[in-house]
């Protein structure tokens, strides 16, 4: 059977119980198999095709088909930066149109086996929409904290419509992320689904076993960081794969956080072993406007053991990608998950990557969620009167 694992002080315990932090040294713990129990036998599509290697019963899933997200072949970014093979996977294509429907799926079912009626989680919008949308699929409850203002329109209009309690906090995603913690640690009556929740990360580690079975092994994979889970995720997929003698190298990883939320890549330009959290981050990238990340050693490891980096990128940058990724490649994405792109962008321009790489860009989310942040693309509106003349005006431009 697996079990709980602590990879930052090595405690374990069973999964019989409802675990979220270790409870000797207070990091979010990861679900562990031994090797007999890793099986490459992939059957099936999307998330669910990976049951062998997740710790829940596929018959009583609870899916809405989450995963099988597109990979594709970017056709001018890439070129412009002369980096010929950059994939670009768009988890946006997910049901709620985010990746959080990887971890939501597994979650729930989790939920539903150990008998729980309400779920609960902190969320910057896109973990809400997903709650709630996979609570209403399970006939359940679905609680959703969130900072109020803060969260972008269409996550709160998805969380709404599927009918969930939405508790906003006067504070940011960190303070709502406290309160739900200490009511999980104190009352047993509502399941936490942030990623500090281990069953989540099992479901969100399928984005490594689809890009593998895609394309093999990337030299580079560019992902958007917030609170950490993904990367963790990432990352404990790959480990996975390789420890199943089904890749035989990894990838690096470049992890990219905005400047006004980038603790992690502080510690990790400082090399320290600590973080340092931000009291009042700030960024357009509302989805990963966070200052305290709880999953933050999990990814300096991950970061560090690929032998990659940790990046950050400014608000400029997140949107000139954003608007690159709809108008040159026809791929919408929510500025949060722009921010893989925009370190792309960098890392390539700085040497990092270089042009033979093959590189895999996650961006995570859906550019209808957030129908604010195109107000700052170029506009090409024009109001004309009532004739053709006027029209043909424009065109002929
Ligand atoms: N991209 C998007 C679109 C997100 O919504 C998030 C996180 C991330 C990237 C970062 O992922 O936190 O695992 O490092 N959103 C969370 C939420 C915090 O509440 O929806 P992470």
């Amino acid at each position: 059977m697996p079990n709980y694992l602590c990879e930052n002080c090595g405690f374990t315990d069973s999964l019989d119980k409802n675990l979220y932090f270790c409870p000797k040294c207070g990091d979010p713990l990861t679900i562990h198999y031994d090797n007999s129990e890793l099986k490459a036998k992939f059957s099936g599509i999307g998330v669910w095709r990976y049951s062998d290697v997740l710790p829940v019963n596929k018959d009583k899933s609870v899916s809405l088909m989450e995963g099988h997200t597109p990979l594709y072949k970017s056709l001018r970014i890439g070129d412009s930066s002369g980096v010929k093979k950059l994939y670009i996977k768009n988890e946006g294509m997910n049901p709620t149109g985010s990746f959080k429907d990887r971890g939501m799926t597994v979650a729930i079912t989790r939920a539903i086996e150990q008998g729980f009626r309400s779920v609960l989680c902190a969320s910057t919008g896109n973990t809400a929409a997903s709650l709630a949308i996979y609570a209403a699929r399970a006939g359940i409850r679905g609680y959703v904290v969130v900072p109020d203002g803060a969260v972008a329109l269409g996550k709160m209009a998805q969380a709404r419509a599927a009918g969930a309690y939405i508790v906003k906090v006067r504070g940011n995603f960190d303070l709502a992320l406290q309160i739900v913690k200490d009511y999980a640690k104190n009352s047993g009556d509502a399941y936490l689904v942030n990623s500090v929740n281990p069953f989540r990360i099992e479901g969100q580690k399928t984005v490594a076993y689809e890009i593998v079975e895609e394309i093999g092994v990337p030299d580079w994979i560019t992902i958007p960081v917030g609170n950490a889970g993904n990367i963790t995720a990432l990352w404990k997929g790959l480990n996975e794969l390789k420890r199943l003698g089904v890749i035989d190298k990894m990838p690096r990883l470049l992890g990219v956080q905005a400047s006004g939320a980038s603790p992690i890549f502080k510690a990790f330009i400082n090399k320290s072993k600590t973080l340092e959290p931000l009291s009042s981050p700030n960024t357009i990238a509302t989805a990963i406007k966070i200052g305290n990340p709880a999953s933050w050693r999990r990814a300096l490891k991950s970061v560090r053991e690929s032998g990659g980096i940790m990046a950050e990128v400014s608000d400029e940058e997140i949107v000139r990608a954003q608007y690159m990724l709809s108008s040159k490649e026809g791929i919408f994405v929510e500025p949060a998950s722009a921010a893989s792109v925009a370190g792309f962008l960098n890392a390539s321009r700085d040497g990092l990557i270089s042009k033979d790489d093959v590189v895999v860009s996650i961006v995570t989310g859906n550019g209808l969620k957030d129908p604010d942040s195109v107000g700052r693309f170029e506009n090409h509106e024009i109001i004309i009167g009532s004739d053709e003349n006027a029209l043909r005006s424009v065109i002929s431009q």
